[in-house]
């Protein structure tokens, strides 16, 4: 075990936005720690049998909500490990209280260029399967940040700072914590 996983007593969930790197940064920064990561997204489409978008299209996104939530309890009940979590599940008092309660959250904060740049083109992602998507993706920044901005940790990313420089902060802000 390296000394940065001895450091790791709860689980790391990185929140945010569409777009934002969770998923990359978290499974780079779980084999720096060590420790096991997962895609709570995965997790959900693993559980129903579905992918993201037929559980949208054919169950509602209040199915998908529900799902998240028992999913991400679950996975947080285990062993200290990365969590890379849909970009609603931290907006989510219930989810964001479970995730309080056990872990440490971890925010990957983007401007809307960079998330845009992202996201544009992909159609994996239900919420921006609409006529103004990079409209869409602007409202959520607006409604969510105020929230995301709860979490324990802010870590900047943008189009210009790779993963690794994400991975490097959040390691640095870790070791500021007593977390
Ligand atoms: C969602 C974000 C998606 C996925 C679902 C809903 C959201 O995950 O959970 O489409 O509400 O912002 P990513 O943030 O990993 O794209």
């Amino acid at each position: 075990m390296s000394s940065a996983a001895r450091k790791i007593v709860k689980p790391l969930v990185l929140v945010g936005l569409m777009g934002c790197g969770k998923s990359s940064v978290g499974r780079r920064l779980a084999s720096q720690l060590g420790v096991e990561f997962v895609d709570t997204d995965d997790e959900i489409a693993k559980a129903a049998g579905m992918s993201i978008p037929e559980i949208f299209t054919e169950l509602g996104e209040a199915a998908f909500r529900d799902g998240e939530v028992k999913v991400i309890s679950r996975l947080l009940s285990g062993a200290p490990k990365v969590m890379a979590t849909g970009g609603g599940a931290f907006i989510s008092p219930l989810v964001r209280a479970e995730i309080d309660r056990v872990g440490t959250s971890i925010w990957l904060r983007g401007d809307l260029e960079t998330l845009w740049g992202r996201v544009e083109g992909k159609t994996s992602r239900p919420l921006l399967n609409t006529d103004n998507p990079k409209q869409v993706l602007a409202n959520l920044m607006d409604a969510r940040y105020p929230t995301y901005a709860l979490a324990d940790i802010t870590v900047e990313t943008h189009a210009n700072n790779t993963h690794e420089v994400v991975v490097d902060d959040i390691i640095k802000a870790l070791a500021r914590t007593h977390d």
